[in-house]
């Protein structure tokens, strides 16, 4: 079955063709980063307008690169939660026509089991169950993945993401956004030592996350420096604040892990990218005898292939719907959409 898959919950765009769920067979990716680099973060109007000037466009060449023509299309899966409600909902509304055009079905699909399912593409042998850490700019959660469509949220941040706060780091620092591969760049060499950083718990709920006090700590350094006219050692800084959410995500994937007594570890999501979590997970999973599968660079970030491949586990359980389908701005992975 090929799958005709539209991804626009943020700010990428994307199209790909799956077939039968794991194979890509084009993956189109138009990032809007420079449009929004000016305003240091998302503007969501920008978003939604840049999306709907390529969406067609790039559904079309994804159908060409695939080698196909659109009477191959045998389904369209669309990202419909969570996300930019605006952005979202010109996915939807595209991916809706086209399948209404093409008489095929429709299959929304939630955005983060996306990210945990271009796992699957990258590594053909993986299947649940495992623990999945997603960490993106507008998540971070640890998921137990007891099926391709049945999983739960064990813990949760209580307030920024973890992308979020490198994007939030990284500008106080006065770096480019998206934060991440900016403060890893400038972390290389850094003593992660440097920099006594917070790593916060909370009180009975062991797998919980929370980063804000991380950020506020990282912008009174700046600040503090600033003002005292005291040289800051900026990669130090950088590698402290890496070590710091490292540590706060590391351990309690782990301990996910243990609990349910699962021999796989996932990490899902654009900070999933990051040298210093990748390297804190191999050596983690290495001590504990785990295997651990994090995605190529390529499918870490917002792409379609994986809401491609997600769309085909959903079909598979029944998971199809029709021209009333709505866009969700939240959504919790474990709920399920209302099918129309
Ligand atoms: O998954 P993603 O592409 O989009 C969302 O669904 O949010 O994640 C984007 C986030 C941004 O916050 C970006 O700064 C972060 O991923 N990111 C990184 C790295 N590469 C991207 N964070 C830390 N280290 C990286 N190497």
């Amino acid at each position: 079955m090929r799958i005709l898959a539209i991804e626009s919950s943020c700010d990428e765009t994307a199209a790909a063709v799956v077939e039968d769920g794991r194979t890509i067979l084009s993956n189109e990716v138009l990032s809007q980063v420079d449009m929004h680099a000016i305003y240091g973060g998302v503007v969501p109007e920008i978003a939604s307008r840049s999306h709907i000037t390529v969406v067609s466009r790039l559904a079309g060449s994804a159908v060409e690169k695939a080698g196909l023509t659109k009477s191959d299309i045998d389904a369209v899966a669309v990202t419909c939660a969570p996300g930019l409600i605006g952005a979202l909902l010109v996915g939807v509304n595209f991916a809706k026509g086209a399948a209404m055009s093409l008489g095929v079905p429709l299959i929304p699909v939630h955005h983060v089991r996306g990210h945990i399912a271009a796992n699957y593409l990258a590594f053909p042998e993986l299947e649940p169950p495992f623990v999945c850490l997603c960490i993106s700019g507008g998540n971070t959660i640890i998921v137990d993945v007891r099926g391709y469509t049945d999983m739960s949220i064990m813990g949760a941040t209580h307030d920024d993401a973890a992308g979020e706060c490198f994007d939030k780091a990284a500008r106080v620092l006065g770096l480019p956004y998206p934060g991440g591969v900016p403060m890893q760049k400038l972390a290389e060499g850094g003593d992660d030592r440097a920099y006594d950083l917070p790593r916060a718990r909370i009180d009975g709920h062991p797998y919980d996350m929370s980063f804000s006090g991380l950020k506020t700590a990282v912008v009174n350094i700046v600040h503090n420096a600033a003002q005292k006219g005291e040289e800051l050692d900026r990669p130090g800084l950088a590698a402290s604040f890496a070590a710091a959410v490292s540590d706060t995500l590391v351990p309690r994937t782990m301990a996910a892990a243990r609990e349910k007594g699962y021999g796989k570890v996932v990490v899902a999501g654009g900070v999933a990218a990051n040298v210093r979590i990748r390297a804190d997970f191999e050596a983690a999973c290495a001590a504990e005898g785990k295997k651990l599968y994090v995605p190529p660079l390529r499918l870490c970030g917002d792409n379609a292939a994986m809401i491609g491949c997600q769309g085909w586990y959903e079909y598979l359980a029944g998971h199809v719907s029709g021209a009333g389908q709505d866009a969700f701005a939240t959504m919790d992975i474990d709920s399920e959409f209302q099918l129309c």
